[in-house]
This record gives C-alpha cells, sequence and structure tokens, in this order.
C-alpha cells in the first residue's frame, strides 16, 4: 500500500489561539466535532472526530490532528495557567453508528496535574461520597485547568516538589472501553510545554515563548537570554506524531471492533497525512516524534535513497531533555513513547543527498508486537518510509546541541532502597487483557495506594505470550532502574534506549515491555491525590481491561 509522497506536512505546526486572557490566566475553547479531512491527495475526503481550535468556525479546521498547544510553566516568579474547555459536539450517544463512543474525557498525557482534570476514563462516587464526574456527551462540556508548574513553584510545605519540566505531550480522548476507536477516529493533538522564566504573562500566544525559554531558546540570540540552549526552535523545531489508518472504498476509516490483539492500519501517516514530505534546509531541525498509533511498534532510521542509515542525536525522552546528547543509530519507540533528535542536514551535501527519509524498519504483522528480528544499522534493508525530508539550500545556523542539556537530581541509592516494592504483571486471560489477574472493569477500587510524596518501586512484568506492552503510568514520570528479561535488550542487537536509561537521566512515563520482559522503575507521586490510572497504550489492550486504578492518599 504504497501511494507516492504527494503532500506537505505541515500539520502539527497548527497553533491553537486562546478565547481570552484574563490576568495571568489563558482560555482555551476546543471542540470535538465531525468533519471531513484528506488524508492524501490521491484519497478520496474522510470523515474523522476531530478537535477544532474553537476560535476557527466549524468548517474551518481542515486538518485531522488538533491544534497544537504551546504552553509555558509557571516558576516562582511568575505563575501562568492554563484552561482548556472542551465541548462535545459530536453526534448524541443515541444518534451515533458506527465505531467509536461520543462520550468524551481528555487526558493531557505525561502531565501532571489534578486527578480532577487527568482525563480518567469514567464517571465514578468517590469513597468520601464525593461525585466524581469527568466524562461528557454531546453539548457538554469540561473545562480543564492545568497548573503546569516548574519545580519549586509550591513553597508552603504542603506540596512537595513538582517534577515538570519542558516536555512534548499529546492529548487524547480517553474514555473507557472506547479509547482505542475514538483516538483512532481522530480525537488527538500535540501539547508542547516550555520551561520559561521570563515568560510575557500578557501574550497571548506565546510568541516570545521560544525566545525565552531554556530547553530550545532563541537560537540567534544567545546573549540576550542566558538560559538558553540554544537548541534549534521555532520553525525548525517540528513535531511529528506517526499514526496509521485503513481507508474503504470511498475514503471512510476503517476498523475491526473484534481486533482485541491490536489495530494496525494499512496506511502509515505523518501528522495527519499519508506517507508525506518535509521541505527542509540544510540546517539542524530538532524533530519531536510521537508514537501515536494504536498498536504499531517503530524501529526508526535516518535513511537515504540506497537504504544506507544514518545516526541522529537524541535530546529528550517524553519527560524533556536528557542530561546529555545522545547518538543513537536507530530508536525504538513503543505506542505514546516520545523521542526527540537532531537531525542536522548539513552534513548531506547536494547533489549526493537530495532526500532522505524517516523509515521505519521494524516488521510487525499483528498487534501482538514486532515480528521481525531488530536492525542493525549496516544492514540496507528497506522498511517503510514514513516522510521524505526534501533538502533545500544550506542556510546559516545559530542552533547548537550543547554537551550538557539539564542537570537532573538523581534518586540516590539511599531512596531506591527505601522504596516500597509493587509488582504489576501483565497478561492475557479469557480473551482479555488482565494486570495482576484483574480486569479493569469500572476502575471501582483501586489496585494500589501509594502515599503522596514518598518514592516507590514498581516492577512491570510482562507475564507470558509473545505480546508486547507499552505500560503508562498517569501522573508522574518514571525512572527506569533496571530491566530484565535481556532479550532483545542485551546489548548485542542496536541500542533500543539503554544508552540514554542506564544512568537514569532520562524522564518516561511510558515503558515498553517485550515478550517476558521485567521492567523496574522509581516513581513518587507528588502534590495531587485521587484516583489515576496506569493501562496499557497498545490501546486495544487498554480497552480490553489492562487498566487499572491507583490512588494517591
Ligand atoms: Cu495516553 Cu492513559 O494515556
Ligand atoms: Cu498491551
Amino acid at each position: 500500500n504504497r501511494l507516492p509522497f504527494a503532500d506537505l506536512d505541515t500539520e502539527a505546526r497548527r497553533f491553537v489561539d486562546p478565547t481570552q486572557v484574563r490576568g495571568k490566566v489563558t482560555f482555551y475553547r476546543i471542540v470535538s466535532e465531525v468533519r471531513r479531512v484528506n488524508f492524501h491527495s490521491q484519497l478520496p475526503d474522510t470523515e474523522i472526530w476531530g478537535y477544532r481550535d474553537g476560535t476557527v468556525l466549524a468548517g474551518q479546521w481542515p486538518y485531522a490532528l488538533g491544534p497544537t498547544f504551546r504552553r509555558p510553566l509557571s516558576n516562582h516568579n511568575e505563575f501562568v495557567g492554563t484552561v482548556v474547555r472542551h465541548e462535545n459536539q459530536l453526534p448524541t450517544v443515541a444518534e451515533h453508528r458506527g465505531f467509536g463512543e461520543p462520550r468524551t474525557t481528555v487526558h493531557l498525557h505525561g502531565a501532571h496535574v489534578p486527578a480532577r482534570f487527568d482525563g480518567y476514563p469514567v464517571n465514578m462516587t468517590l469513597a468520601d461520597g464525593t461525585p466524581f464526574n469527568v466524562t461528557f456527551e454531546s453539548g457538554g462540556h469540561f473545562d480543564y485547568a492545568y497548573p503546569l508548574v516548574e519545580p519549586g513553584f509550591f513553597t508552603d510545605g504542603n506540596h512537595g516538589k513538582h517534577t515538570e519540566r519542558a516536555c512534548t505531550l499529546w492529548y487524547h480522548d480517553h474514555v473507557l472501553d472506547f479509547t482505542s476507536q475514538n483516538v483512532y477516529r481522530g480525537l488527538a493533538g500535540f501539547f508542547l510545554l516550555y520551561d520559561n522564566p521570563q515568560i510575557d504573562p500578557n501574550d497571548p500566544n506565546g510568541a516570545a515563548l521560544q525566545e525565552h525559554t531554556r530547553d530550545t531558546g532563541d537560537e540567534t540570540n544567545a546573549a540576550g537570554n542566558p538560559f538558553a540552549l540554544r537548541l534549534p526552535s521555532g520553525a525548525f523545531d517540528i513535531p511529528l506524531v506517526l499514526q496509521e489508518k485503513t481507508f474503504g472504498l470511498n475514503g471512510e476509516l476503517v476498523y475491526d471492533v473484534f481486533n482485541t490483539d491490536g489495530f494496525l492500519g494499512q496506511y502509515p501517516l505523518v501528522n495527519g497525512k499519508v506517507q508525506p514530505f518535509v521541505p527542509v534546509k540544510r540546517r539542524k531541525y530538532r524533530f519531536r516524534v510521537l508514537n501515536g498509533s494504536n498498536a504499531r511498534i517503530y524501529q526508526l532510521f535516518l535513511t537515504d535513497r540506497n537504504g544506507r542509515s544514518y545516526p541522529m542525536t537524541q535530546i529528550a525522552t517524553e519527560g524533556g531533555l536528557l542530561a546529555r546528547p545522545v547518538r543513537r543509530s536507530s530508536f525504538l519507540l513503543g505506542m505514546a513513547e516520545r523521542v526527540e533528535v537532531v537531525i542536522d542536514f548539513s552534513a548531506f551535501p547536494a547533489p549526493q543527498f537530495g532526500e532522505l527519509y524517516l523509515e521505519n524498519r521494524l516488521r510487525q504483522d499483528d498487534g501482538r508486537g514486532p515480528s521481525g528480528t531488530f536492525e542493525r544499522p549496516e544492514t540496507q534493508s528497506r522498511g517503510t518510509q514514513l516522510l521524505k525530508f526534501v533538502l533545500e539550500e544550506t542556510v546559516p545556523d545559530p542552533s547548537q546541541v550543547p554537551a550538557e542539556l539539564r542537570p537532573f537530581t538523581a534518586t540516590t541509592a539511599a531512596e531506591i532502597a527505601a522504596a516500597r516494592v509493587r509488582t504489576f504483571e501483565f497478561e492475557r486471560t479469557n480473551g482479555q487483557w488482565a494486570i495482576n489477574g484483574k480486569l479493569a472493569g469500572d476502575l471501582a477500587s483501586p489496585m494500589a495506594s501509594p502515599a503522596l510524596g514518598v518514592g516507590e518501586r514498581w516492577r512491570l512484568v510482562n507475564k507470558g505470550g509473545g505480546w508486547w506492552h507499552p505500560i503508562h503510568v498517569h501522573h508522574e514520570f518514571m525512572r527506569v532502574l533496571r530491566r530484565n528479561g535481556r532479550l532483545p535488550f542485551d546489548g548485542t542487537g542496536p541500542d533500543l534506549g539503554q544508552s540514554v536509561e542506564r544512568d537514569g537521566l532520562a524522564k518516561k512515563d511510558t515503558i515498553l515491555l517485550g515478550p517476558n520482559s521485567e521492567v523496574e522503575v522509581y516513581v513518587k507521586f507528588e502534590n495531587y491525590r485521587g484516583p489515576f490510572v496506569f493501562h496499557c497504550h497498545n490501546i486495544e489492550h487498554e480497552d480490553h481491561a489492562m487498566m487499572a486504578r491507583f490512588d494517591v492518599v
């Protein structure tokens, strides 16, 4: 299923506009709606469910993706609040036909927010009798207040230490049992978080954002900003979401509701287009790559037309910048994982290199996970070219990749030794997916109740079977302590992530568990009590019960 690289990839840079700025709080309105979009110029238009920027009229958001947010973190000098009103204008539950469930709840994936704003999957009553109503249907809305504050913001002693940093988040639907179908129908978008010591709170668009952020910094103006790392910024900082779709004869989205292994689409998409191209100057770019697929795991290479591959420089994981950049020949990317890379296109001179590709070389035939072996960089086998970079002229490049990106306060050995250990086993039982033998059900009771501000070690164990499970824990980032089940992470094959996880200097919110493997992480839940969930981010597994509730107490 190959179509030509016909369409320009620009969607993920469509930034959202605020509806108003009141004091230091910026308000946004996002509408979930039915609309028609074009995934490829050689395909008919397709009806999807998508998020629209509420400041534009219905019919005027032709994109498959929701608008991209760019928000600063507050710090102790400056509070900058973010409130997003999500409105549901999908069909009513009674009117609706076909797959999906037009009942919504929105999760800001990777964010550290109070339970009420976390996109919990289902309405319920809390133990103390308080109603916890978080889903909304056609005609309804929900206001999400995101604190998004830097470490050290709360100083009243009650709040512990925040762990947020500039990073690449995304938002998507999270309704119980139907997340896979709703996300596949289109309910997803990017949310980029910047650290920002000097934000102008009256700048509603955050236009000045990148100039005043440590993470990117204005690459042209280092002198004026001592914080700037001068990573590629502005037009040279591009989010890329990888997804898959299958289209019917009339362009309609095709989905298989009986596939509980995980749905793979026929066509690979980047930023809402089938195999698009993007023109690039011969200079450095930052790409924020998100695996937004339902069940596809990627091993990503930068390749030329002859199938030769070239290393990329990794600068970040889900939780933002690494301590130091790492050169890597490929990236294994499970669902919901993010990797940020810098590619220097000036290293590819004309006329030899007219184009390069982001290529997936991991073979996967069903939702169980990869069926092939991991490719080594020296093999020149052909995978699927997901995105074509069309190389243009050489331009001056004031950006840099500093040797030190971000200081980390490493968890001490004593803290790790003192942490309580919990074990969670992920397995298949009777055609459903269970955690510690339990199905998600209606999430009526918590599987664990970690204490606020007390670190824990969670052993995530993939028990039996040939399936892969990317495990996502809400509320906090994790630090990987140990990867057991050594295959394929035994160091003899390609570097599949160990190099950045080794020192604990990477923050992860999703951990990819290969068959029969075990990963131990350190996690400390801070600031917010209440019910949250963790689950497999093969979203068909999630919807077929591989999810559990934990209450921070
Ligand atoms: Cu991206 Cu609980 O999900
Ligand atoms: Cu799974």
